[in-house]
């Protein structure tokens, strides 16, 4: 995946936004060069810096700093998260195909894999109805399908994930992708156990910043704090210090982000059905990922390459998603690059005949 990304002339397959450069970052977040300067490279408190997590906060009703703990991207508090949730055989239910860590760690771990397969209508409620897990993993904005919950049927969701006493784990990472509503929804609920991981580092084209969180209860918290000793112990002020000012100030840029986003969304719906060798394309509801369906027979390892061969252009092959017949679309991408690997894509007429 590093050799095709990096030398791709449209990058389609990426699931963040573009990255912005360290002087564009410290602009975005109201940062000074007397103030860079003078940020002192100390340790950072263990559990995250209290401006941060008092921040971080206000994303979730109901929370206060003390329920937040800073890590080391979205992968971190995933990783401490399901270690603190699981015991050998029980059983996590989840949506599949889904971003690996989200299985993968459970299985590490002795889980009972219950997969729950994303039907091409979207997801619903509805999906949960019936299963009975130990661990509920939810999602949202879903990558790699771009799924949400319709707003109508949130209530539902939560209603049903209450009923069944166990706790619940939302992966909110795409959450500042939401299509429209611009701070996302949240499952969280922490007197009911449904905790949450987050981040907005592929949301606001920052993944380099590695910052992430976890919300939960204050003594899930401190039991995650003590683990996070013996992995990271802290993230560096230097991120945490960027993370605060673009937490902060992101009414400030989050609008173009997310008109560039979705700008390139629209070109894609406009064009899709003109791409060689593809079914069919779900409308994005949030994040930045979409999954599109190739026609019967194409295998999405050897589309991925003959694409990358023909015309340079990089898009994610859903074997890598352990999902034949599909691959991963980003958003991402620049405008004019985004626009121009799609019509390199229509032109390049592999899998016609
Ligand atoms: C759904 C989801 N959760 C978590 C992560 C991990 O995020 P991070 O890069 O912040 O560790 C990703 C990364 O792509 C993701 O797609």
């Amino acid at each position: 995946m590093e050799t095709y990304r990096n030398r791709s002339t449209a990058n389609l397959g990426e699931s963040g936004y573009h990255a912005f450069s360290l002087g564009e970052v410290l602009s975005m977040a109201g940062i000074s060069q007397e103030e860079w300067m003078q940020i002192p490279m100390y340790d950072s408190p263990n559990q995250g810096s209290w401006e941060l997590r008092k921040e971080i906060a206000k994303l979730y009703p109901g929370t206060a700093p003390e329920n937040v703990l800073v890590t080391t991207g979205t992968s971190e508090a995933l990783y401490l998260a399901f270690h603190l949730l699981i015991q050998k055989g029980d059983a996590v239910a989840y949506y599949h195909p889904a971003f690996q860590a989200l299985y993968e760690i459970p299985k590490m771990l002795g889980a009972r894999l219950l997969p729950i397969s994303t039907s091409p209508e979207g997801i619903q409620s509805e999906d949960w109805e019936t299963i009975q897990a130990d661990l509920y993993v939810i999602n949202h904005p879903h990558n790699p399908t771009g799924f949400e919950f319709a707003k109508a049927d949130r209530p539902k969701l939560v209603q049903q994930l209450k009923t069944k006493n166990k706790p619940v784990l939302f992966d909110e990472h795409y959450r500042f992708l939401d299509r429209y509503d611009p701070d996302g929804w949240t499952g969280v609920s922490i007197n009911d156990r449904f905790f949450g991981t987050g981040s907005f580092t592929k949301c606001f084209g920052v993944t380099g910043l590695r910052i992430g969180w976890l919300v939960a209860d204050e003594s899930f918290v401190k039991r995650a704090r003590s683990f996070k000793d013996y992995l990271t112990h802290t993230v560096s002020p230097i991120a945490e210090r960027i993370a605060l000012g673009l937490l902060e100030r992101r009414d400030a840029f989050l609008p173009k982000i997310r008109s560039e986003v979705f700008g390139n969304v629209t070109y894609l719906e406009k064009h899709w059905r003109e791409l060689p060798g593809i079914d069919s394309y779900s409308d994005l509801q949030g994040g930045l990922v979409t999954w599109l369906r190739l026609k019967p027979g194409i295998l999405s390892e050897e589309y991925a390459d003959l694409l990358w061969k023909r015309t340079g252009v990089f898009v994610l092959p859903g074997k890598n998603f352990e999902r034949e017949g599909f691959i991963r679309l980003g958003f991402g991408e620049r405008q004019s690059l985004f626009q121009k690997g799609v019509d390199q894509w229509i032109q390049s007429s592999i899998y016609l005949s």
